[in-house]
């Protein structure tokens, strides 16, 4: 299974996140986080390998972002890119390099290897109708035009997508269009850009990943197989912008490279500027396994369009894996940053300091590796107090607790073996295997399994034996159970470390060694006996409190409360009536005399009425938006011709008009000056 032997070194290669925001779980669990383990694995094991990772910096959703704020693309690119190299590195994310794409190497990268192509003749040159802003003097990328949606009507459309009938469109499709950056209606103007014929290299990538990766994950081995099926078209891979690498081509002033051109070359930008004299070994030669972490929806663009790329300009290598995951969703809707639907890393570290390992375990644990997922604060809090404290932690603790009571933390010699003893040191002898290969064929969420089962192994060994009994009749024994069991927490410190190194950093403190490599992992040796450990064990993991989960949901009831406010919209109009209809509605003004809350209802108010005809009594649902006492004394407008209703035993005679605002709270109508209580209102 494990196929490190044919290759001499590895590049992990992390899709570049754009920087017009945090990242957030979404991205950690998709991407970040398995390539993280894999690599971490691999160093434990000695292997050569780096890691890249970086900011895409260029492109339309940071423009967008930018003007939105009104200020400068660098700004924000600087913004974000900071805040997430820095939020990364607290995860422990261990990237042998994160840059980004507005350095000046990657420029320099982009701009020769575009120039390589151009020189080779394997662009095509084509001119189009875009639309443009006169007013703006500017060309529109296909977000910044706004009309009606040909399909649904809805008339907030966007030139790329309907988000209302979810329709993918061109702006060119849009009916009534206009620009988001002037309000003008665009006009249509020729466009001359480069393009990447794909239609000739699908042959080469239909040999290369349908025959020659069958070993794919089936989610990107399918995506491939049906794009290709469905034959690939040239591709423009340069756009009318201002913002990115510009076409390194005489006359192509406002010109630059399509961000999905630059983007992917910024893996070998950012492994030249870690390594300027070697890095070719990581990118041109056959014995390097390339390995790109994405999620779903950069499949294209890494299987088919930037290998293209490569193959046109000739001598790098292919990537020999393209492990994607699919999404992570969160509490049942799908994550979005602009809904401010999400649980941003940094955030995250705020609220919950010192548990990385926690985050990195529940994505790890529940990873979309093969369909979409769903992260809850639940299952998040249950993963925690169920897995990592009652199983992993607890099995420490105990070994530890144990080790200080009856040898003083030291670790005791072994005397003769029983069948127990032989059975649990063999079965933790096989983990080192079942790990690796799980690992090494990114089956990241069976893997971390298997290191629970070593865990589980351990607490069942000290269930087994018994060593708190085995204490009162022979000390011998009880030496022989807690050397093995200590073993197992020192082969533990080494099997969570890919996935939770800032435990296995604790559990090796804890146990006074060094960190050890992935080839001790089932070694029933590695504390000597007579070594001491620490006296002062502490929780490798403490309880999650429901009060610490009731306030994300809180945060997130908040985010989900603003997005129904931000997408209101009035009602339609309703069909006409006649003006005799409205005059039979008896509308009036009167004047509250009491107000008190209706008994066990959290919604109603019974509001008593000076109506001018002798007072009434009316039940309105506004106690949750109105203490009593707001309203004694002030008037009110009601109808006053309604069927007296029942409800909790009270006759409600006539209803209190109120507005309905867009987040659903009911404000009540009062005349804005004080009128004679009874007088109609027309
Ligand atoms: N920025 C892209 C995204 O978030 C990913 C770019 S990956 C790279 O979807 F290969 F282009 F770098
Ligand atoms: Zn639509």
């Amino acid at each position: 299974m494990q196929d490190t032997k044919k290759f001499k070194r590895t590049l992990v290669t992390t899709a570049l996140p754009y920087t017009n925001g945090p990242v957030h779980i979404g991205h950690l669990a998709g991407v970040y986080v398995p390539a993280d383990i894999y690599t971490r694995y691999l160093r434990s094991k000695g292997e050569d390998v780096i890691m890249i990772g970086g900011s895409d910096e260029h492109g339309v959703p940071i423009t967008i972002k930018a003007q939105k704020e009104g200020v400068t693309p660098q700004e924000i690119v600087d913004r974000y890119h900071n805040l997430i190299k820095r939020s990364m590195e607290e995860l422990g994310i261990s990237f042998d390099i994160y840059s980004r794409t507005t350095s000046e190497i990657h420029r320099q990268t982009a701009s020769d290897f575009f120039r390589t192509l151009y020189d080779k003749g394997e662009f095509i040159e084509r001119t189009t109708t875009q639309l443009y802003d006169e007013k703006a003097d500017q060309w529109l990328a296909d977000r910044y035009v706004t009309g009606t949606c040909p399909h649904c009507g809805f008339d907030g459309a966007f030139g790329d997508q309907c988000e209302h009938c979810g329709s993918s469109l061109n702006a060119t499709d849009l009916i009534n269009p206009h620009s988001t950056i002037t309000g003008n209606a665009p006009v249509l103007r020729e466009t001359r850009h480069w393009y990447m014929p794909l239609d000739k290299w699908e042959p080469a990538l239909r040999e290369w990943i349908l025959e020659g990766h069958k070993e794919w994950r089936a989610n990107v081995y399918g995506q491939c197989k049906s794009w290709l099926d469905e034959h690939l078209q040239p591709r423009a891979v340069t756009r009318d912008l201002n913002w990115g690498i510009p076409v390194p081509v005489e006359g192509a002033d406002g010109k630059v490279l399509y961000v999905w051109f630059d983007a992917p070359i910024g893996y070998i930008s950012n492994t030249k500027e870690l390594l300027p004299d070697t890095w070719q070994d990581y990118w041109k030669r056959e014995d390097t396994r390339i390995i790109n972490f994405i999620g779903k929806d950069n499949i294209v663009f890494h299987c088919l369009i930037f290998p293209a790329m490569l193959m046109a300009h000739g001598g790098y290598t292919l990537p020999e894996n393209v492990p994607a995951n699919e999404f992570l969703n969160l509490e049942g809707d799908k994550i979005s940053t602009s809904r401010n639907w999400a649980v941003w890393l940094n955030e995250y570290l705020e609220n919950f300091p010192g548990k990385q390992d926690v985050l990195r375990y529940v994505l790890t644990a529940n990873a979309p590796e093969t369909k979409d997922n769903d992260f809850t604060w639940q299952d998040f809090q249950a993963r925690n107090n169920n897995e990592l404290v009652a199983i992993l932690g607890n099995f420490v603790n105990r070994a530890l607790v144990l080790l200080g009571k009856y040898f003083n933390f030291a670790v005791p010699e072994r005397g003769d073996l029983e069948n127990v003893d032989i059975d649990t040191l063999d079965e933790m002898a096989c983990y080192r295997e079942r790990i690796g290969d799980l690992i090494e064929t990114f089956h990241m969420r069976e893997a971390l399994k298997e290191v629970m089962n070593l865990a589980r192994l351990g607490n069942k060994y000290l269930a087994d034996t018994e060593p708190w009994k085995v204490a009162k009749t022979s000390p011998e024994r009880v030496a022989t159970i807690l050397n093995i069991a200590l073993q197992i927490t020192a082969n533990l410190a080494i099997a969570i470390e890919p996935f939770m190194p800032f435990s296995a950093a604790r559990l090796n403190e804890m146990l006074n060694i060094e960190k050890q490599p992935w080839c001790r992992l089932g070694e029933d040796n590695i504390l000597e006996s007579g070594h001491n450990v620490t006296s002062t064990p502490s929780l490798l993991f403490v309880k999650i409190t429901d009060e610490e989960i009731a306030a994300q949901l809180q945060l997130l009831e908040r985010s989900k409360q603003e997005n129904v406010v931000k997408s209101w919209r009035p009602a339609p109009q309703l069909p006409d009536i006649s003006i005799d209809d409205f005059i039979k509605a008896d509308l009036r003004v009167g004047t509250v005399t009491a107000c008190e809350r209706v008994k066990k209802s959290d919604k109603l108010l019974q509001l008593s009425i000076d109506d001018g005809l002798g007072g009434r009594t009316i039940l309105s649902g506004i106690a949750r938006y109105y203490a009593p006492e707001d309203l004694v004394g002030k008037q009110v407008c009601f109808i006053a011709n309604l069927p007296p209703r029942r409800m909790r035993g009270i006759d409600s005679e006539g209803m209190i008009l109120s507005a309905e605002d867009a987040d659903g709270r009911l404000v009540v109508i009062s005349p804005t000056g004080t009128v004679k209580p009874g007088v109609n209102v027309k």
